[in-house]
């Protein structure tokens, strides 16, 4: 049978650190609250680079890392909740920066917030089985430094930016289930607003501030129960175990998550890769760069089996079991 196998991973993440320590001069936190709540030790923040170029400089990376011509890329889905432009789309921006503007290609972002890099793939997957794609290039990128209210010490020490990209392409082995599932949030425990109406026929409103808000309990609760869901379900549906898996890669949001999930899975906490402490958490972009960095360690072989998982707002969330 048809299934998409991802060929290629990159990443890409500003050149700035900022370290806890950089954050306790900014807002009443510290590098031990921190590092104990979350494992995040430091994160990168954009000075000048913005989402396209982060999302070029991973697709690039992928390219060149594993010779791709971009040029036989027929389907671009970027995944973003910090694009540069509502209009055009970051993955129409990105086809043109690849020198692809000539070129048959679709091109589209999506918004699945954290779990936008496992749905992006997902679509892909779905193009690759029915032909309508042969390669398709999935990217999430953000610069979500530009959402953040700076005075917030429950947001702004979180999240960080970057990208991170896979190339995928038609073969008889690669993504063996996927899962995505998602939750209307009546409380939207996890928003980024965007323009409040503002017309001459609009009725009177409040402008809602622009920066993102969270209910962390919410969403750790949230979280502990999304990402056993996904698991389970790509198990079921290859009818795997967990035994068959060499990695789980998982959204990097929180280091007390993952334990949370080994612990209540009883799945050894060295099978989840986890580099939140470096990175914190980047969105749809964290799971992209996590793969790109295992794949480089070169602990996966072929015909190692990975499950992808995240969760994000929305809520959102879902995995795909891949073997490469
Ligand atoms: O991609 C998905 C996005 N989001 C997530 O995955 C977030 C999931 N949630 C979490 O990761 C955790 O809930 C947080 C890391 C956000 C917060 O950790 P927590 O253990 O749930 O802390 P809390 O919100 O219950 O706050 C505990 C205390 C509070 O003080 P009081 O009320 O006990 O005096 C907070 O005001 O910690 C305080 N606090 C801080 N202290 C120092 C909150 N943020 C900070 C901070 N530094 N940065």
């Amino acid at each position: 049978m048809i299934t998409s196998k991802i060929i290629a991973a990159g990443k890409a993440v500003p050149a700035k650190i900022v370290t806890n320590d950089d954050l306790s001069r900014l807002v009443d936190t510290s590098d031990e609250w921190i590092k104990s709540r979350t494992g995040i030790e430091e994160r990168r923040i954009s000075q000048n680079e913005t989402t396209t170029d982060l999302a070029y400089e991973a697709s690039k990376a992928a390219f060149d890392k594993y010779k791709i011509d971009p040029a036989t890329i027929d389907l671009i889905i970027v995944a973003t909740i910090s694009p540069d432009n509502f209009m055009p789309s970051t993955a129409s921006l990105l086809q043109e920066r690849l020198g692809l503007n000539n070129r048959h290609v679709m091109a589209f972002d999506i918004n699945a917030a954290c779990t936008g890099l496992v749905y992006g793939i997902q679509i892909a997957h779905k193009f690759i089985q029915t032909g309508s794609a042969k390669r398709a290039l999935v990217v999430g990128s953000e610069t979500l430094s530009r959402t953040l209210n700076w005075e917030d010490r429950s947001t702004c020490v979180i999240f960080g930016d970057g990208a991170g990209a896979v190339v995928l392409e038609a073969s008889d082995r690669g993504i063996i289930a996927d899962y995505t599932n998602s939750l209307g949030d009546p409380d939207l425990n996890l928003a980024i607003p965007a323009l409040p109406l503002k017309s001459p026929f609009a009725d009177e409103m409040t402008c809602s501030p622009s920066c993102m808000t969270m209910n962390g309990a919410e969403i750790f609760k949230f979280a502990s129960f999304a990402v056993k869901d996904a698991i389970v379900h790509v198990l079921e549906k290859s009818g795997l175990t967990m035994d068959d898996i060499k990695f789980i890669v998982p959204h990097q949001a929180n280091m007390r998550i993952v334990s949370k999930i080994s612990k209540v899975m009883h799945i050894p906490v060295e099978k989840f890769y986890v580099n939140i402490k470096n990175y914190g958490n980047t969105s749809s972009a964290s799971i992209g760069i996590a793969l790109d960095e295992l794949l480089d360690s070169g602990q996966v072989h072929p015909g190692d089996k990975l499950i992808l998982v995240g969760f994000g707002g929305g809520l959102t969330w879902g995995a795909i079991l891949v073997e490469f």
